[in-house]
């Protein structure tokens, strides 16, 4: 009688030789193929596409002669301050499991940060740190949205709101923000005609990454107004507030859900360290949210990645204590880099724009483009400048490239210069 064997592999013979033995003599057609990985994975992670801004950049990457102007960061690294809080932290030891909100002392300094910023009173309890803006905003389709339910995103927009709801299974449901006249146009009359009874929430994102255009007051409470009498929640991503350039000059602060909402209603606010202080591989953020929900929100930290390194955070303090004269500088450089940019694209009849009123992105069209990838990757390889393809942006986008504008002057006039001879020159695909 022949013996017990899995798969035509006898298991006494495996035991005797040890793992390495039984796993040898596993056929190799038993094993899954790549593919066969790939089929047992959830759809939704598998099919969901990359994000166009990493194919530019990942076209690009590590040239040393393309001068990026991809990805939405400047050329600073972080202050010096920033980083000796940071270090001191870790030598004194500050190297254990901490708070899931966040320590005390983070969630205070923000509570102050947003009282001089607003006016009024913060208190911590509003306050919930988080591993990035990117994982406040995860924590926060999180907590609202099942599956099935649909988010509304005015677009073009950031391509990483779609992704990771449609990786959670939420629907999200665009609403454009037209180009006419040369201007970016909300039509609030559409937007709030495609909610249904799935809508969740309505997720703005002013000022805008990648369109620089930025909600007037009255478009905030006319949401405000309509999200408080559907019972829809409002996720605020206001990460660019402070790069705001109105037109009268001077700084100043673009309008805010935090002008003209209560902290204990249905408003989340997503935000992070990232853009003021150039600290973008810190990997810091944080939600604001109605006090009500701090136990939901730290257990989905916890589940998540069970908080964010203490020694980062005593950085943050320093950023929110000390860094106004830095964030000043910054938006400061980013007023006058835009300039710089509408200088001279102004000079090309072929290519549209509107001047950006905030943020640090020039999103703009070139006549006879139909495909903003393919035209993106040449300009990477002929002009040597990285852009991102407005198509990633969603419905709308195609058309259009974004250019981050925020840094060294010198090296955004070359990069001007380069873009310049390009169009003059060449024909987009
Ligand atoms: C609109 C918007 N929100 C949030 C973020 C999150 O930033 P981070 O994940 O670097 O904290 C970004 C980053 O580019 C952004 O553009």
């Amino acid at each position: 009688m022949p013996r017990f064997s899995i798969r035509g592999v006898d298991p006494v013979l495996c035991l005797a030789h040890g793992d390495a033995e039984y796993f040898k003599a596993i056929p190799k057609r038993m094993l899954p193929t790549p593919q066969d990985l790939l089929d047992s994975i959830k759809p939704s992670q598998r099919d969901e596409p990359d994000s166009g801004i990493l194919v530019a950049v990942n076209h690009g990457f590590g040239r040393p002669d393309i001068i990026p102007l991809w990805t939405g960061e400047g050329h600073l690294p972080t202050p010096q301050f920033i980083c000796d809080a940071a270090i001191s932290s870790l030598r004194n030891g500050e190297t254990f499991y901490t708070w899931q909100r966040g320590i005390p002392e983070l969630r205070e300094a923000l509570a102050q940060y947003h009282a001089r910023q607003c006016g009024g009173a913060f208190k911590q309890d509003n306050f919930f740190v988080t591993s990035s803006g990117m994982q406040a905003m995860q924590t926060i389709f999180q907590l609202l949205a099942r599956e099935g339910d649909e988010i509304i995103v005015p677009t073009p927009a950031w391509p990483n709101y779609p992704g990771p709801m449609r990786m959670m299974g939420i629907v999200p449901v665009y609403v454009p923000i037209r180009f006419e006249n040369r201007i970016w146009q909300i039509d609030l009359e559409q937007l709030f005609d495609s909610v249904t009874g799935k809508t969740k929430a309505i997720c703005l994102n002013s000022p805008s990454n990648p369109l620089g255009w930025v909600a007037s007051c009255d478009q905030l409470l006319a949401v405000r107004d309509f999200a408080r009498r559907h019972g829809l929640w409002i996720i605020a991503d206001e990460v660019y507030s402070r790069f705001y350039y109105p037109e009268s000059g001077g700084l100043g602060r673009s309008p805010s859900f935090l002008d003209i909402c209560e902290h204990e209603e249905r408003v989340v606010y997503a935000n992070t360290f990232s853009k003021n202080w150039a600290m973008t591989g810190w990997r810091v953020g944080w939600v604001q949210a109605p006090k009500a929900l701090g136990a939901a929100i730290e257990r989905i930290i916890q589940y998540n990645t069970s908080g964010t390194p203490v020694f980062l955070q005593r950085g943050c303090v320093a950023a929110l204590e000390e860094g106004e004269d830095f964030v000043i500088k910054q938006v400061t450089r980013a007023r006058h880099n835009r300039d710089m940019v509408c200088k001279t694209l102004r000079q090309f009849p072929q290519v549209q724009f509107e001047v950006p009123g905030g943020a640090f992105y020039q999103f703009f069209s070139l006549d006879g483009m139909r495909d903003s990838t393919k035209t993106v990757l040449r300009i990477i390889d002929e002009a040597k400048i990285g852009l991102a393809p407005g198509g990633t942006f969603g419905a709308g986008g195609e058309g259009f490239m974004r250019m981050c504008y925020l840094r060294d002057p010198d090296v955004l006039a070359t990069a001007l210069e380069r873009l310049g001879n390009w169009l003059g020159s060449a024909r987009p695909d």
